[in-house]
């Protein structure tokens, strides 16, 4: 499993710029993660998919001991231009054991990446075992919402391919998958997590300027979710 578009590194450069102020990443899921997770000072948190490392320079500006990892080499790359030595990022793949000993962190942060991984399993459970007793959950991914017009039924977790403009003069095409609610519930419950809350966002006042068309579609629609675990003992 590799990030796909992500790998390329034009498409990385690309994504990182569109995304630095878009609706969709600055002004709606960015600060709902933020709200969500609250304070991370002095906090060991792992951004867990940290593409360009804007969440990740946010968590180390706000105090967080920040390890940021993406399974991509071109964003790898990205983040580590960007924060130097103020992080540690670290490629790897969250469809496999994460090269982190047991109980090294206090909150694992994971922005928009879990939809590209179709068993959420075996990084649930490296979540869990990465986590500190206690320690919190905190990702957003696809809202169900956003999917299912795509897919023939609703419950099964399926492949959606879609083609997405704004990252350059050519479309690309991106797969990931569409997932039903009771399904991230459960695999949460196999993984020992114990759901704290379940966050559908609104954009953020200034996403009403950038794009009021955007922005009026997401406040009737929720195309992300946010969920707030704990690990379980
Ligand atoms: C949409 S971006 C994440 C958004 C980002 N947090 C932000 O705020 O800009 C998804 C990221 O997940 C990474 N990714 C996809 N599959 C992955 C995997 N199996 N392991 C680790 N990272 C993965 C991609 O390389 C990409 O950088």
């Amino acid at each position: 499993m590799t990030g796909g578009l992500y790998d390329d590194p034009e498409l990385a450069a690309r994504y990182a710029d569109a995304t630095a102020n878009n609706v969709c990443n600055a002004a709606y899921e960015r600060p709902a993660m933020r709200a969500v997770a609250g304070g991370v000072a002095e906090l060991d948190v792992l951004d867990a998919g940290c593409a360009a490392g804007e969440h990740a320079a946010w968590l180390t500006a706000s105090g967080a001991r920040t390890v940021a990892l993406d399974v991509s080499p071109a964003m790898v790359a990205l983040t580590r231009a960007r924060l130097g030595s103020a992080a540690r990022v670290v490629e790897a793949d969250l469809a496999q054991s994460l090269p982190f000993a047991a109980g090294s962190f206090d909150l694992v942060f994971s922005s928009l990446t879990l939809h590209y991984l179709e068993d959420w399993l075996p990084p649930l459970r490296e979540f869990a075992r990465v986590l500190r007793p206690g320690g919190r959950l905190v990702f957003s991914t696809h809202h169900p919402f956003m999917t299912i017009d795509e897919v023939p039924a609703y419950h099964r977790v399926t492949l959606v391919e879609q083609t997405w403009t704004g990252f350059g003069p050519e479309p690309v095409r991106v797969r990931f998958y569409h997932r039903p609610f009771a399904r991230m519930l459960a695999d949460l419950d196999t993984a020992r997590f114990r759901l704290r809350g379940l966050h559908e966002p609104v954009p953020a006042p200034e996403a009403e300027a950038r794009d009021p068309a955007l922005a009026a579609r997401l406040r009737e629609r929720p195309w992300f979710v946010i969920l707030d675990a704990v690990r379980g003992d």
